[in-house]
């Protein structure tokens, strides 16, 4: 058993603050920490493309006095020969101490945490979650504000399909007076679930709008997001949403003179270029906030991996097996073979189940 980091949730809001107070500590004196991975090894398994999340974690790694190894293209790796997450991890367990996945099947990172010894961390998993990005995110606002606590944020983009939103989201549901404002066309909104399960039920206020102009004066925080093409099924619904909104110079005129711009990047023409040289722009040096926050992270759950009492429970008590099947045709229960469908009870619904990797909602076996 260990502890993993496969969602948001899975850190209690003190576990959060540690590991936030920890990077902020490690930006103060790195000198300090540059020996505290000696002789650990992190593999960095990425079966889908990264910059940042993937080099980050190496540079943590390095800046921590430890070792990485592992693959940045699973072509390159036995999963071309057709080998299943399951057996990765466990083969993997025997080469490296902690692990980071990004996978584009939605729960493969909890499906490689139940097949662990050592913690598992998800770098992302499809349109899923992307835990560390919102680690990150934290950091930054931290720094740039000064607080969490009592802010109005507004996502604009993506919201259907990007992790990052989803994640953070519910990592700022546990904060107090956090206000949502979800900037979006009908395509691209917010699922049911997380307003349902995450926002509602934590008291987080919310609106939706479909335009940045009417709302942007109000925000402290600006969270852009790239409408990610690799998830559309149809290209030309792709087409029909990808320029939606442009954030440009001339649409900072009515914004705060203290509100930051956030982006988890890449981006691709959502935010002009002109943006970039405002003191505003927070993005780049969000970019190295993740550096930190991932040597934190990797030192903590090192560390709390040596203590029993904070291992994960992955599978709820009351998880109701192999009943149902996932409506999510990402879901890795889905795709891969020898994974088990599990659903936990859903938090908003009683009565309501949701798929433990990706949480959708099931349908019975005879439907499916
Ligand atoms: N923010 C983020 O996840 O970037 P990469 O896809 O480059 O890792």
């Amino acid at each position: 058993m260990a502890k993993h980091l496969i969602d948001p949730t899975d850190l209690s809001k003190e576990e959060l603050e540690e590991i936030l107070d920890l990077g902020q500590k490690i930006i103060d004196n790195r000198e300090k920490y540059s020996e505290v991975c000696k002789g650990k090894k992190l593999a960095t398994l990425f079966y889908e493309p990264s910059t940042r999340t993937r080099l980050s974690f190496t540079s943590a790694m390095m800046e921590l006095g430890g070792n990485v190894l592992g693959f940045s293209d699973a072509k390159n790796s036995s999963v071309s020969k057709g080998e299943t997450c399951a057996d990765t991890t466990k083969v993997i367990n025997c080469f490296a101490d902690i692990i980071a996945m990004r996978h584009f099947e939605e729960g493969a990172a909890m499906v490689a945490a139940m097949n662990s010894k050592v913690p598992v961390i998800n770098a992302g998993d499809g349109s899923h979650s992307h835990p560390t990005q919102t680690l990150t995110d934290l950091l930054t606002i931290k720094r740039e504000l000064g607080r969490i606590d009592n802010i109005t944020i507004g996502f604009c983009g993506d919201l259907k399909f990007g992790r990052t939103v989803h994640s953070l989201i519910k990592a700022l549901s546990r904060y107090e007076g956090v206000k949502v404002v979800l900037i979006a066309p009908e395509q691209l909104r917010l699922p049911d679930y997380m307003k349902q399960e995450v926002c509602e039920m934590n008291g987080v206020p919310y609106v939706e709008v479909d335009s940045m102009e009417p709302v942007i004066g109000d925000l402290d925080v600006l969270y852009m997001t790239r409408v990610q093409k690799e998830r559309f099924l149809d290209e030309d619904e792709y087409d029909r949403v990808k320029d939606f909104f442009i954030l440009d110079a001339s649409k900072l005129k009515n914004a705060k003179k203290d509100m930051c711009i956030l982006h988890p990047l890449p981006r691709v023409n959502e935010i002009s270029t002109d943006v970039d040289s405002d003191p505003r722009a927070a993005y780049f040096r969000q970019v190295e906030n993740g550096k930190f926050v991932r040597m934190a992270l990797i030192s903590k759950l090192l560390e709390w991996s040596k203590d029993p009492t904070k291992d994960s429970q992955l599978v709820p008590e009351d998880a109701v097996r192999g009943k149902y099947v996932c409506r999510n045709k990402r879901c890795i229960s889905n795709i891969e073979t020898g994974v088990e469908s599990i659903f936990r009870p859903a938090l908003d619904k009683p009565g309501e189940m949701r798929c433990l990797y990706c949480e959708s909602k099931p349908q019975t076996r005879e439907n499916s």
